[in-house]
Order: C-alpha cells, then sequence, then structure tokens
C-alpha cells in the first residue's frame, strides 16, 4: 500500500487518507487534531446553501477555517442552483476545495431536494453541479451514495455525470439512501466507478483499520480513501494507517498519557472556539467515545454528562488518566 498525493484540480494533497465529512464532528476542533494526525484532506461539516445565503450567523461559524488546517474541504448543501452558486461564491473566497453533498439521508435534507434526493433528480443535480463549479475559485468535488435505493444504483452515471458538469473529483459511499447506515458497504461500486471516470475516486465506507484501507485501495484503485465513523473517539487512526502505508507495520497505540494529552487539547478547543459552556456540552459525546470500552466508565459517566466547564473536563481527565480506570479502558 503506497502513500501518495491526490490532485484534486490546482490542489495537490500530501497524502490519500481524507478526513470524512461529518454533521456535528468535523469542526474545527477536531479537524485540528485530525491534521496533527497527517490526514492528506480534511472535510467540513455540512453547510446549508440556503442558510448561508440568509447570512444565518451559525452557518457563518461552520464554514470557518482555521489556516493551520488547509488544505480543507468545505462541504455544501442544498437543492437549489441559484442559492448553491451564490454560497459557491461566498465560501470558494476561503476554501480550497467545494464538495457537495449527494448523499445525505436525512429527511429533513431531503425534504429540500438536497442530499441523496438529488439521485433521484439528475437533470437538478446536474444543474447544481454546474452551478456551483461556475461560481465557484476553487475545484468542486461530489459526494454520492450509490443510489437510491436498490433498484436504482447509479453511482457510475452520477459519477459521469459529476465529471461532465466540471467536478475535480468524486466520493463515493456505496450505500443507497434506503440503506442508510445499514447493512455494508459495496465497494464494487466504487471499483466500477474508478473505470468510469478519469478524475479521482475517494472512497467511502466502512474502514476501520489499516488492513481494511489496504483492501479497499486493493479491491477498488480508488485514488483516495475517507475515514468517518472509526475516528470518533480515536483520531490517531489517521497517523496508524499513514504509518502502516510507509512501512507495512502497525505503528503503536498512543499510550495513555498522549490519550489523554489529545482529549485534553480537543476539549480546551471546543471551549475556546465555540465558548466554554456550549462547547463543554458538544464535547460530552466525544469523551464517551473516546472512553468507549472502558472499564467502569460507568462511574465517569455522571461527571461527563454534566460537563459545563473546562475546569470539570480537567477533574475527568485525571481521573481517567490516574491509569486503573484508563489503562483497561484504552
Ligand atoms: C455522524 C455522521 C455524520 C455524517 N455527516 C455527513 C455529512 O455532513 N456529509 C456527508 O457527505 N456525509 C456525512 N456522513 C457520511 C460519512 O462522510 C461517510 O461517508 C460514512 O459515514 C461512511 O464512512 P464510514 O464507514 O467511514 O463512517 C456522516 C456520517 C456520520 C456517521
Amino acid at each position: 500500500m503506497q502513500t501518495a498525493v491526490v490532485k484534486i484540480g490546482k490542489v495537490t494533497t500530501c497524502n490519500n487518507i481524507f478526513l470524512a465529512p461529518m454533521a456535528g464532528i468535523t469542526d474545527i476542533p477536531f479537524r485540528g487534531i485530525v491534521k496533527a494526525m497527517g490526514s492528506g484532506l480534511l472535510f467540513s461539516e455540512m453547510i446549508s446553501a440556503e442558510g448561508l445565503v440568509r447570512d444565518g450567523r451559525k452557518t457563518q461559524k461552520i464554514s470557518d477555517i482555521d489556516e493551520k488546517e488547509r488544505p480543507v474541504a468545505l462541504q455544501l448543501f442544498g437543492g437549489k442552483p441559484e442559492s448553491m452558486g451564490k454560497a459557491a461564491e461566498i465560501l470558494s473566497a476561503t476554501a480550497d476545495i467545494l464538495d457537495i453533498n449527494c448523499g445525505c439521508s436525512v429527511k429533513k435534507v431531503l425534504k429540500s431536494n438536497s442530499g441523496a434526493a438529488l439521485l433521484k433528480d439528475l437533470k437538478l443535480f446536474e444543474a447544481i453541479i454546474s452551478a456551483v463549479v461556475k461560481n465557484s475559485k476553487v475545484p468542486v468535488t461530489v459526494k454520492l451514495r450509490s443510489g437510491w435505493d436498490k433498484s436504482s444504483i447509479n453511482a457510475v452515471e452520477t459519477a459521469k455525470a459529476a465529471e461532465a458538469c466540471g467536478a475535480a473529483a468524486v466520493t463515493l459511499h456505496p450505500r443507497t439512501r434506503c440503506q442508510a447506515f445499514g447493512g455494508t458497504a459495496d465497494w464494487n461500486q466504487i471499483a466500477l466507478v474508478k473505470k468510469a471516470v478519469k478524475i479521482p475516486v475517494i472512497g467511502s465506507g466502512d474502514l476501520k483499520n489499516e488492513a481494511d484501507v489496504k483492501k479497499m485501495f486493493e479491491e477498488t484503485a480508488c485514488d483516495a480513501v475517507m475515514i468517518g465513523r472509526a475516528c470518533l473517539g480515536n483520531p490517531w487512526i489517521f497517523r496508524e494507517v499513514i504509518y502502516f502505508q510507509k512501512t507495512g507495520k502497525l505503528r503503536e497505540k498512543p499510550l495513555l498519557k498522549e490519550k489523554i494529552e489529545i482529549i485534553k487539547l480537543h476539549g480546551e478547543g471546543m471551549a475556546f472556539y465555540k465558548g466554554e459552556k456550549a462547547g463543554m456540552l458538544e464535547f460530552r459525546k466525544h469523551l464517551l467515545w473516546y472512553f468507549k470500552g472502558m472499564k467502569g466508565l460507568r462511574h465517569l459517566k455522571p461527571l461527563v454528562n454534566s460537563l459545563e466547564t473546562v475546569t470539570g473536563l480537567n477533574k475527568i481527565l485525571e481521573i481517567a488518566g490516574k491509569g486503573d480506570l484508563c489503562g483497561q479502558m484504552m
């Protein structure tokens, strides 16, 4: 398994192990941690084109970028070519890449003809990609699912359409909208898309460790992979996969002390970036992911579930860092 740079339009990434876009997760603090772990390209949470055009404060914050994390792809969703075009103009002033979400399976998003709903309406799909490409100063990528349902698999068709509309790369998470996150990702669809287009293809779905990543590269010939759920509470997976690519060997897991330092850094970033209380409320779920499998977690849970301050976080980390609880957990 070779590490390789990927050329996405005018952007060249330093490797081919990317962070998947995840709503409510891939914000600036988390992306900062994943960047430090070596990921070659970071995808933001999805950003509403309508919200952005209406200039909502929350939407603006979600589209912020920290200079240190570049290259970063900001992901847009929307069902109207006009607002997607306007949003592309706004976001491409700061983003390195714009990504269009054509895969979200959440009902609220589908209702506005956005996300995976676009896979059912190729005219609108093409109009949206063309509007974003036309108004963007940076390369545009498109994130797909394999189709709406198992009787309408159309990943090859949508990938080719995206390429024809000017997309500089496509990502495929090969589950249908109706599958949501159930069953398994059909990597064969990634291989078919790779054969069908000339632009880089990024594979997504069910990558849990070094062996999975190696297998996806081998089975699909994709140009890059994206890691999603497996990095929750486990951001060091990026450096482990990259190390494996370079050496063929498994990298040691970080020691408890380093894990606690990383968790602390992540938590402090949340407090700094979102405000102490809001940041700590949001950080509770990350802490539970970091501590998953920990023997004795039930003793820490009440503290995690009432976390509101950085002082409270430090107290939790002090307990977790003692090793007895954590030694078995991590
Ligand atoms: C909590 C969560 C939020 C997600 N949010 C987005 C999103 O905003 N945009 C998107 O294109 N995909 C989103 N995804 C899908 C992931 O990017 C990825 O394609 C999918 O989880 C499969 O990869 P995995 O098996 O590595 O998690 C989300 C997934 C999860 C679990």
